[in-house]
Order: structure tokens, then C-alpha cells, then sequence
């Protein structure tokens, strides 16, 4: 029997689980703890139009306050669970809130990483992660001048492009040498700094930051290469790292996230985990495993691990996907990140309307989309139903890919 079943951590993850339970049929409590005191909401917008001010705390709610009282949710929120005695079924909270569970899901997320050089702690250096952190720039904006961007993934360009239609002046430091280098090929790496550098953003790859400078907040920083750019803000998005420590807590096995199978199962297999802090089988490639940090990929694997606590044996097939908005281009990734050994481009570059189609061995594996969204869409399409495209036909931006489905 699934009995009470307490997710821990309530983002994307954590609360499609507590909501596939619901919606499979589920009656006995649910519980969701969260160590953030807002309601559930979606992180995409930090980035982007929280930080640009078009939206709010309440137009991001993941749901209303009403749905969990609905749906008999109880929902715990500003409390981290520190300590879980799966033995007895009690977690406790750094408060001592004792909650009470048969069966246990972990959706803990992951935490920005923190820059460590001198002066990584002077008030001016931010990180963006959760809404604590968004308001804390947001509030800076408004006295903002020049601002160094610390990495040049996701949250360091995106962050950039608002910065600098804000009218503030930016250079990015990334340590890698390109931009996206994780999620993206070297075509739209390049493409990435020149849409930056048109809009006044100074780009410098292969720079690390070597220290933060200022009297009491940040007045500059020094770059590896010996220069200083002046900045009144330092926005850090070097990555993420996992939060293990409640599986290792539990004894379930870690390795770079935490390890889960198919159907959401740790090595425990009646504790599930979810999210940006596990990894799990390849969903496009057998026999290799990954840890995708997607919205799409939390939702996806909470409806299977809802399944799995309830006795179903639903698996995680999905094909991964991501975007990115920045400027005025949004960017649409379907597929494998990595490993390819063909790039089939179409579209117009120029037109900044195009389509970079992953290939490994002859087949389809992926796709880059710049404001190209019925590629996205029939790639998406494609790599689900496990067939692919013939390059030369795909190749031709006159042919539309579905009807090549
Ligand atoms: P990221 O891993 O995408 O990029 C980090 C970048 O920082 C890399 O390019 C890396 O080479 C660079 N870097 C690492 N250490 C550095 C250093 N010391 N100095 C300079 N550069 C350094 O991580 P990011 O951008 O922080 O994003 C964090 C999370 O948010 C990820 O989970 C990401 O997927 C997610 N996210 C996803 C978005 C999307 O899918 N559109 C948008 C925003 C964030």
C-alpha cells in the first residue's frame, strides 16, 4: 500500500508529483515540504521577464494557494528537511517539525554555485537561482551602471540580455571557450556572441574571473588576463550543483546527482527522486546516463515517479527539450546535447530565422532552433517516434520538416 507520501522539495518537481497522485486517484495525505516560503512558482521568468520586470511572484505561482487546499495537499513551506529516519518514517525539518511518511519522494533540486575567488562575498555579487535571489538584483537595477557577468550559460546570457536592454553596460566573463558550450554546438555559440555583441555586450571567452575589487560593495573586477572592468554588479551563473546530501543521508547511491532508474526508482526502490538533482537513464541513448536540468525533464519524470509509487510501471521515454529567450530571439533545443557527428544547417542565418539539425551516425539526434518553432516541433516529433529525416531533404529550408515525418 502507497500510504502517506511526502515529497521533499517543492519546485517543478516535487509539486507535479504531489499533482500526478492526485490525478491518478490517490487519497491518502500528501504532503510537499519546501524550504522557500513563497507558493510554488515557475523559475523560467527569473531570468528573463521577472528580472525585466513584467512579472510577479503571483503570475509565476506554479498554481493558486487555492489548488492545494483543493486537491488535499498539504503543502509545508519556508522549512528544509534536514534529517529522514526512513526506518521509523519521520522527517524532520531544521525547525523540528516532525512529517510523518510511508513512502518517500526527493525532488531537492540543485543550488547555484558559488563563485570563490577574493571578495566573491562583498555586497554587489549575485546569483540567480530562486525568487530571493532575482528580487535582490532586481532591486539593484535601478542604480546599476555597469555590471560583469560571471559564465556565459544560460543564466549568465539571459541575464546579460536583460541587463543590457536595461541600458546597463555588460561584459560577460566566460571561463569556457564559447558561450552554452554544455547545450549548444559551435554554430550557435558564435551566433550567441554576435547577437550580444551587436547589442553592446562585451563578450570575452576563455576569461575567468580572478577577483572581485571595491571598498565595502563591488567597484571592479579582475579578469585572469590581468585587466579591470569597472562594475557596480556581478551577476555569478557558473552552474549548478546537485542536492545529495539527503540521499546520502539515506544510503541511496549518489554519483554526480542521484541515482534513479527508469521509473524514478533510487537504489532504494521504494524511495523515488526527481528533478535537476538526479540522473537517470538516457532517454535517446541506451545504456548511458544523464542528469538534464529542464523543467520539461521535472515534469516529465514526476508523472512517472508518481506512477512507480503507486504501483504502475510507467517509464521515462521523454525526449529531453529546453529554450532560451535572449533579446528577441528565442532559442529551442530538442535532443541529445552532446555528441554528434553531423550538423545540418537550414534556414537564413541572416534572417536570424534558422535551424541547426543534429546528426550521429547518419540519424537524427537533435536540434538547435533560432525563432524557428515548426522545426522545433517536427524534430521533437521526429526523435519521439524514433525516425529520422534524410539530410539533404532536411537541408532544404524550402521544404517544411513535417511533412518529411
Ligand atoms: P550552465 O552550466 O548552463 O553555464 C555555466 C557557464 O559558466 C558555463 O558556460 C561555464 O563554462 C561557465 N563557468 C563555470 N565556471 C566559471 C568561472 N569560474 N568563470 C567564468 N565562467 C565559468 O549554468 P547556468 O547558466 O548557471 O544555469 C544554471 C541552471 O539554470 C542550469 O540548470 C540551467 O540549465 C538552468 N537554466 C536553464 C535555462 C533554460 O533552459 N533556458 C535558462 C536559465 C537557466
Amino acid at each position: 500500500m502507497t500510504g502517506r507520501v511526502l515529497v521533499v522539495g517543492a519546485s517543478h518537481a516535487g509539486v507535479q508529483v504531489a499533482a500526478a497522485l492526485r490525478d491518478a486517484g490517490h487519497e491518502a495525505p500528501v504532503t510537499v515540504v519546501g524550504a522557500e516560503p513563497h507558493l510554488p512558482y515557475h523559475r523560467p521568468p527569473l531570468s528573463k521577464a521577472y528580472l525585466a520586470g513584467a512579472a510577479t511572484p503571483d503570475s509565476m505561482a506554479l498554481r493558486p494557494a487555492t489548488y492545494y487546499e483543493t486537491a488535499g495537499i498539504d503543502l509545508v513551506r519556508g522549512e528544509r528537511v534536514t534529517t529522514i529516519d526512513r526506518a521509523a518514517g519521520v522527517a524532520v525539518t531544521g525547525t523540528g517539525r516532525e512529517l510523518a511518511f510511508d513512502r518517500l519522494a526527493l525532488a531537492p533540486g540543485a543550488r547555484a554555485r558559488r563563485l570563490t575567488v577574493p571578495g566573491a562575498e562583498l555586497p554587489g555579487v549575485v546569483y540567480l537561482r530562486d525568487l530571493r535571489d532575482a528580487e535582490a538584483l532586481r532591486g539593484r537595477l535601478g542604480t546599476t551602471r555597469s555590471a560583469v557577468v560571471v559564465g556565459g550559460g544560460f543564466i549568465g546570457l539571459e541575464a546579460a540580455a536583460v541587463l543590457a536592454q536595461l541600458g546597463v553596460t555588460v561584459t560577460v566573463a566566460e571561463a569556457g571557450e564559447r558561450l552554452m558550450a554544455r547545450a549548444v554546438t559551435p554554430t550557435l555559440s558564435d551566433w550567441f556572441a554576435g547577437l550580444h555583441a551587436r547589442h553592446g555586450v562585451e563578450v570575452r571567452t576563455g576569461t575567468a574571473v580572478a577577483a572581485i575589487d571595491g571598498a565595502g560593495a563591488v567597484e571592479s573586477v579582475t579578469l585572469d588576463d590581468g585587466t579591470t572592468v569597472a562594475a557596480d554588479l556581478v551577476v555569478v551563473g557558473i552552474g549548478v550543483e546537485p542536492r545529495v546530501e539527503l540521499a546520502e543521508q539515506l544510503g541511496l547511491t549518489v554519483a554526480g546527482g542521484i541515482v534513479v532508474d527508469a521509473r524514478a526508482r533510487t537504489s532504494d526502490p521504494e524511495v523515488v527522486a526527481v528533478g535537476d538533482a538526479v540522473v537517470l537513464p538516457h532517454p535517446l541513448e541506451p545504456g548511458a546516463s544523464i542528469r538534464l536540468e529542464s523543467v520539461q525533464n521535472a515534469t516529465d519524470q514526476a508523472v512517472v515517479a508518481a506512477s512507480t509509487l503507486l504501483g504502475g510501471d510507467r517509464e521515462h521515454t521523454g525526449v529531453p527539450w529546453f529554450w532560451s529567450d535572449q533579446f528577441d530571439v528565442k532559442l529551442q533545443m530538442a535532443g541529445a546535447p552532446t555528441s554528434c557527428d553531423q550538423l545540418v544547417p537550414r534556414g537564413s542565418v541572416e534572417a536570424g530565422s534558422f535551424t541547426v539539425l543534429r546528426y550521429r551516425e547518419g540519424r537524427l539526434v537533435g536540434c538547435e532552433c533560432i525563432n524557428a518553432g515548426a522545426d522545433f516541433v517536427a524534430v521533437r516529433r521526429a526523435l519521439a517516434a524514433g525516425t529520422t529525416f534524410a539530410p539533404e531533404q532536411a537541408s532544404d529550408a524550402g521544404v517544411r520538416l513535417k511533412t518529411l515525418l
